[in-house]
């Protein structure tokens, strides 16, 4: 006997959107009209299966007695009811369109609500119930009558319930499915994470009140005026007192208007009210547009200065409150950044305010992903399969309905990797058709016949160049648009490498209107044991660890040295020394505003010591120019030394998002040579009871081995070339050009040999001689280590020559030893912080301090980390080092391959030596976890190469 299978549960595989929702409309904060939110503590109940339980739970009367509790907004798997899944593109689940699995967790959710003394009669108008978001699927009933179903998660559905409600003992019931059909077009790079996560609302919805309203508000920037019309599906008057408008909607009016940038987010407050509800606007006039080949705003070309963010909290995934969400904004204008793209779906609406009311530039992404298809070249895709077009042209009205009067919002983007089909070209069509006022974005399309830019992710730097010569060639249409690069430099842990790089290209060729960096943060789920826990952490059968840690903050929103370097790079001030001449040269590079908000400041630095400083005046440049500006005399007093300039850019006063005197942009330059230590090799060595003493250093005679500078026991001092490798040393596994990481180890650079070949000791030197290889290889280094003194001082030179066939860059070169004690470490070179060959922008020459522990960058799975860079001396343990060349520095508590073997930073156990690393060279960073790796200029090669050390003892 054959069962059928449709039952009560069918919604949740169906690929319609949903059924008993309202049309999507435009949101807004507040208004006149009452609000109950519906947050808070809920009764939860979780089942394993769709259909586990019948729907008894939403009848008045049911008795929650034994249910557990949630908090809404929230996800149940990160209050413990199961646990989350991390997988980067693979469907955790069998991929059968439009069918889930059978175990598909169900959290039935109940709310009892009293309505608020002063609710209005319940005879007076309706009343709105609003979810802003719930993964994946959700049917809902109200005092025992079903209301519903919808599908899409990060996108608003409401419906009406007026008739429904009383003024006590309202009964809200929701369940909600982790799996549906609509999981086949969320298959984001993040955790599946289901859940009521956004707000729940009740609105009261007075009669006459305001619907769905559009603001239109261009810019004239030739006339300087700006264009109003709000169109409202309830007519009503929009006033605008700042500018003396009141009019009918409907009714253009043009007035004189400052227009809106992200640099200058000039808004507007206003009204539109109607008969029943006065809802307020913030109107900011801007008109985006494509001419000349250029995405341009208010008649200019931007270059945009972005990063990719999702939501994400360690503790409450993307239940986002408004704190979190300002503190995204504040950290991004902070660090100059100038755009985001709400990847891979339209964030909290909160967030959009945000953006308008502190300025950034917005490509606003709707929740479609469909990237699993990829697994099976693209077969039974949804965005090619016309019985799934409904629900993505659903998706896109609920985005733009939403979405469409925000300033911010300059681009719409239709999803992120959905492969190519019919669905996107309808999608594209509506959203040109409801909104021509803004480009539409889509990257998974090469040909671009959808869009109104070219986007690409993880370009090489070459590629990206042909692109800005425009040599690129590609489909007619496809070269005479703008493009963006809406995802590079791959933040996954240590890095991005070669961002200077991108953007010189960006600020070089018109067409290349700058990048989205991928990400903002790191998915970490704060836990008791792990610190910070990643794919594979929960048990997952299918998992891609710690790929979802790629953000340029850590997940307690640290920032990373990633972010420090991204900040530098794209800083809005050209500040750039003129190799002597006495001048520096400024450039504006804001896209529209001019220097006026900054107060200029120079600074004269002896030995990374500030010795004279004061105000800089530059002239009022506007966008785009430069001026070469004359820099005081060097003070006439100064000691000797080697001298830098450092010119600073700072705000004049206080903006919104910083304080007076925070630094946007800086440029340093020397303004002498550094002078090399010289140690004249006049010390003896001398031998004696099986130690050799030369200078301060003391040396096991017969291996050469060094024991102790003074009085500093100095373990384990010798060649070395490993560092644990780093996410973008490893490389993605799909990455066709070679990966570092994996063909380092192959090789065995993480378990060199050291064979002593001979111990000579001279006339004013002692030579060392050796060779470092691994087992089973013929290739190796020959290492010579040569140590001389003049009575006080130790110098080591390290001569190495590879031997044998390399095929691949070094790691790291250089020397380490151990130290039986060090807690802090102080340094005249490069800092405050981490800075690598491709990663050093940021990095000022200073005179530094911090505790060992401090020097440790805390990315989530360890790997190497926290180098110095161009550091002229260092003291730590009771030990000055100069160096000859500048080297890298790193300093921790435990060794590289501790720090190799280490998962979680839990991992990280402190011995009792401090591990000491003094580098002539790194290989660079570069952002293979996803992109290209480092550029050539940046290879450690092996060839023979000559550095040097002079320790000395300092007074205790
Ligand atoms: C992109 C994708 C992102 C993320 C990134 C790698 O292909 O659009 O969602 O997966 O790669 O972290």
């Amino acid at each position: 006997m054959s069962v059928p299978r449709r039952t009560a549960v069918d919604y949740v595989e169906d690929v319609s959107p949903g059924s008993g929702t309202l049309p999507p409309r435009a949101w807004y904060a507040s208004s006149d009209a009452k609000a109950l939110s519906l947050n808070g503590e809920w009764l939860f109940r979780l089942s394993p299966a769709a259909g586990a339980e019948d729907d008894s739970f939403a009848r008045e009367g049911f008795d929650a007695g034994g249910w557990g509790r949630i908090a809404v907004p929230g996800h149940w798997v990160l209050q413990g009811h199961g646990s989350p899944v991390y997988t980067n593109h693979r469907y955790p689940f069998p991929v059968d369109p439009p069918r889930v699995p059978t175990e598909n967790p169900t959290g039935d959710h109940l709310r009892v609500f009293d309505l608020p003394p002063d609710w209005p009669d319940l005879g007076d108008g309706g009343a709105v119930l609003r979810f802003e978001g719930v993964e994946s699927c959700a049917r809902v009933w109200l005092n025992g009558t079903e209301l519903g179903t919808f599908k899409g998660s990060r996108l608003p559905h409401e419906f009406a319930v007026g008739r429904l409600l009383r003024t006590a003992g309202n009964v809200l019931a929701v369940r909600v499915h982790q799996w549906s059909s609509g999981s086949y077009l969320e298959d984001q790079d993040q955790w599946w994470l289901p859940g009521v996560f956004r707000d729940v609302t009740l609105s009261h919805r007075p009669v006459d009140g305001v619907r769905d309203f559009f603001v239109h508000a261009g810019y004239d920037h030739r006339a300087g005026t700006g264009t109003l019309r709000v169109d409202s599906a309830v007519p009503g008057r929009v006033t605008v007192p700042a500018l003396g408008v009141d009019v009918p909607t409907g009714e253009p009016v043009t007035v004189p208007a400052k227009p809106w940038s992200a640099e200058v987010p000039r808004l507007y407050d206003g009204v539109l009210a109607t008969r029943g509800e006065r809802v307020p606007l913030r109107i900011g006039f801007r008109t985006v547009e494509i001419s000349d080949g250029l995405l341009k705003v208010n008649g200019r070309p931007v270059l945009l200065k972005g990063v990719n963010r999702h939501e994400w909290h360690p503790q409450r995934g993307r239940a986002l409150d408004p704190a979190t969400m300002r503190e995204d904004v504040l950290l991004m204008k902070r660090h100059n950044i100038n755009a985001v793209r709400t990847s891979h779906y339209p964030p909290h609406p909160l967030f959009l305010d945000l953006c308008d009311e502190y300025g950034l530039w917005v490509i606003d992404e709707c929740d479609l992903e469909t990237h699993g298809f990829a697994e099976a070249g693209w077969r039974d895709n949804p965005v090619d399969d016309d019985r799934w077009t409904p629900a993505l042209l659903d998706r896109a009205a609920r985005m733009v309905e939403r979405d469409k009067n925000h300033p911010s919002v300059v681009l719409w983007s239709l999803g992120n990797e959905a492969g190519t089909g019919r669905g996107l070209t309808a999608m594209a069509e509506w959203i040109h058709g409801r909104d021509p006022s803004r480009p539409v974005h889509y990257e998974g399309d090469p040909d671009c016949r959808d869009t109104d830019v070219y986007t690409r992710m993880y370009a090489p730097h070459a590629e990206v160049e042909r692109i800005g010569r425009g040599l690129d060639g590609g489909p007619r249409k496809r070269r005479r648009l703008p493009f963006l690069l809406c995802e590079y430099a791959h933040a996954m842990g240590n890095g991005p490498g070669g961002l200077a790089d991108y953007q010189r290209l960006f600020e070089s060729y018109e067409r290349l209107q700058g990048g989205f960096v991928w990400e903002w943060i790191d998915h970490g789920i704060a836990h008791p044991e792990l610190g910070y826990a990643y794919g594979g952490d929960f048990g997952e059968e299918l998992h891609d660890g710690n790929f979802v840690c790629d953000g340029l903050l850590f997940p307690d929103r640290r920032p990373s040295p990633g972010l420090a370097e991204y900040g530098k790079v794209i800083e809005p001030v050209g500040i750039a020394g003129d190799g002597g001449n006495g001048t520096v040269r400024v450039t504006d590079k804001y896209d529209t505003a001019d220097l006026s908000a900054l107060a200029f400041s120079w600074s004269y630095q002896v030995d990374g010591e500030t010795v004279a400083s004061g105000p800089l005046p530059v002239p009022p440049l506007a966008p785009g120019e430069s001026a070469d500006v004359r820099l005081p005399a060097p003070p006439p007093d100064a000691p000797p030394g080697e001298a830098h300039w450092l010119v600073r850019a700072a705000l004049a006063a206080d903006a919104p998002w910083a304080a007076r005197g925070h630094v946007v942009a800086w440029g340093q330059f020397p303004a002498s040579r550094r002078t090399a230590p010289r140690v004249p090799a006049t010390a003896r060595p001398r031998t004696g009871d099986g130690v050799l003493a030369l200078g301060p250093g003391t040396f096991d005679a017969r291996t050469g081995a060094l024991v102790a500078i003074g009085e500093v026991a100095v373990g384990g001092l010798r060649l070395d070339v490993w560092r644990a490798p780093t996410d973008n040393d490893e490389g993605a596994a799909w990455q066709s050009d070679p990966r570092c990481g994996p063909r380092w180890r192959a090789i065995g650079l993480h378990r060199m040999r050291h064979r002593l070949d001979g111990v000579e000791c001279g006339e004013d030197a002692l030579t060392v001689r050796t060779r470092v290889a691994p087992a089973g290889r013929e290739l190796g280094l020959s290492a010579v280590y040569r140590w001389t003194s003049d009575g006080n001082r130790l110098r080591l030179a390290v001569r190495v020559v590879p031997e044998g066939d390399w095929t691949v860059p070094l790691p790291r070169l250089g020397i380490r030893f151990g130290l039986r004690t060090a807690d802090r470490v102080r340094w005249f070179g490069g800092g405050p912080g981490e800075a690598y060959p491709d990663t050093r922008t940021a990095a000022a020459v200073g005179r530094w301090q911090a505790a060992v522990d401090d020097l440790q960058t805390p990315y989530v799975r360890p790997q190497e980390n926290g180098a110095r860079i161009d550091v002229r001396w260092a003291e730590l343990g009771g030990l000055r080092v100069e160096g000859d060349p500048l080297f890298l520095l790193t300093a921790r508590r435990w060794t590289t391959e501790r720090l190799d073997a280490a998962a979680h930073r839990t991992d990280l156990v402190p011995g009792d030596t401090v591990w000491v690393n003094l580098d002539h060279a790194h290989h660079g960073i570069g952002s293979r976890s996803c992109g290209p790796g480092p550029l050539p200029r940046y290879h450690l090669r092996p060839e023979p190469a000559e550095f040097s050390f002079v320790f000395s003892p300092l007074p205790s």
